[in-house]
């Protein structure tokens, strides 16, 4: 697909799924969320203006599980006025209450009809409001957000329509670089959750009958219970494929020692999980080493249009450590959190990436307020 039949191919499926109103919606359900988690935590009960610090405080919260997800959280109720900054003569960034913080009705949002099309991503978004306070409190850590009886949680947001689109740009990313191969490619994707890019790819060459193109397909996580899910959920669907590999690798350790050996990838893809990794500079020249000549790295996913404006995957996100403990740098990584595609693509070539895209069109989306899409490097 070229430029042009993108913008069809988004056309329509605006008009199959609306995406668009689902994915505002999520967005929307998210700010509802945190200001259900505002209110019931009392966060706020005057008109006091506060910094994140002082808040931790008055709270008992720790500062250590506190401070990030506080932050994200102010942030986004500054976009929806229902806080707003206050630089004090200490120059401190104080947040105050431009009203009393709302108590939304969620059951009664989720009864809307996009609503009800997004049962796994509503519940999921839910989970922050369910274990707010042992977080803030620093009582609990990631095992209650990854715990067994959420993985189908994830998985099923996963799949949602809406979650799936960055799988299927990536696809067709790859597919128009392959397509005319005649070496088939290894690709492994990483931080695979439920493996929708994998899918996307072989169902897109299922349909050209192009399965040749692909000569392994390596599936890899961090957690074993999203690999074992994952694994189960692909035999049951393609049957039994010596064509898959699962894998676990952790992306914030170094490939070599996970035993993969240089140069012999030719795609790595993440779809919505780069932002897990600690140290971009460092880990995207260890993701080059393992690439071939002309292998490509893949960020698939949804991007902020701008640091302002934080996208819904990013509540949920907040709650683990290793979302916001990252090396930041200012050149491509100013804060913590989920970047604009730019400041991805200046990631990639500060580590030594000499030719990357962005794929499609910035403006593709039209008046959303983030980027859904493809940053690749080689
Ligand atoms: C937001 S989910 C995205 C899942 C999937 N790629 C998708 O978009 O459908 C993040 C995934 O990254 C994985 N993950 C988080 N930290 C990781 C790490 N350090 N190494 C490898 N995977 C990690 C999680 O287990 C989870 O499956």
């Amino acid at each position: 697909m070229g430029n042009a039949t993108i913008q069809e191919w988004v056309k329509n499926k605006e008009k199959d799924l609306h995406i668009k109103v689902g994915l505002n919606f999520l967005n929307q359900y998210a700010i509802s969320v945190i200001c259900k988690i505002f209110y019931e935590e009392a966060i706020f009960k005057d008109f006091e203006a506060l910094t994140v610090e002082e808040i931790i405080q008055k709270k008992g919260y720790s500062e250590a599980s506190s401070k990030r997800p506080l932050e994200l959280m102010c942030t986004w109720l500054c976009t929806k006025d229902i806080l707003k900054k206050v630089v004090g003569e200490d120059q401190k960034v104080r947040y105050a209450t431009t009203k009393t913080i709302p108590y939304p009705d969620l059951l009664q949002l989720e009864k809307s009809v996009v609503g009800r099309t997004m049962p796994g991503a509503t519940q999921l978004l839910q989970l922050p409001l369910k274990y707010a306070n042992e977080i803030l409190s620093g009582q609990t850590t990631n095992e209650k957000l990854y715990a067994h009886h959420s993985v189908p949680l994830w998985q099923s947001y996963f799949s949602h329509p809406g979650m799936y689109i960055p799988s299927e740009l990536a696809a067709q990313f790859i597919y128009n670089k392959i397509k005319n191969r005649t070496d088939p490619i290894i690709i492994m994707e990483v931080g695979a959750g439920s493996a929708n890019g994998t899918r996307a790819l072989y169902e897109l060459l299922l349909s050209k009958g192009q399965l040749n193109l692909v000569e392994k397909f390596i599936i890899s996580d961090f957690s074993e219970e999203f690999l074992e899910n994952c694994e189960s959920e692909i035999k049951n669907k393609y049957g039994f494929q010596d064509i898959f590999e699962y894998k676990l690798f952790d992306l914030n350790s170094s490939p070599a020692k996970q035993g993969i050996e240089k140069a012999s990838v030719d795609y790595i893809l993440g779809v919505n999980c780069l932002h897990y990794i600690k140290d971009w500079s460092m880990q995207f020249q260890e993701i080059r080493s393992i690439l071939k000549d002309e292998g490509w790295f893949l960020s698939a996913g949804y991007f902020r249009d701008t640091l302002n404006i934080p996208f819904h995957i990013e509540l949920h996100g907040s709650f683990f450590e290793e979302y916001h403990d990252v090396v930041l740098n200012e050149k491509f990584r100013p804060e913590f959190g989920i970047m604009t595609p730019e400041l991805f693509e200046s990631a990639l070539i500060n580590s030594g990436y000499s030719e990357t895209e962005i794929w499609p069109q910035r403006d593709i989306w039209g008046n959303l307020d983030f980027y859904c899409g493809i940053v690749a490097g080689r």
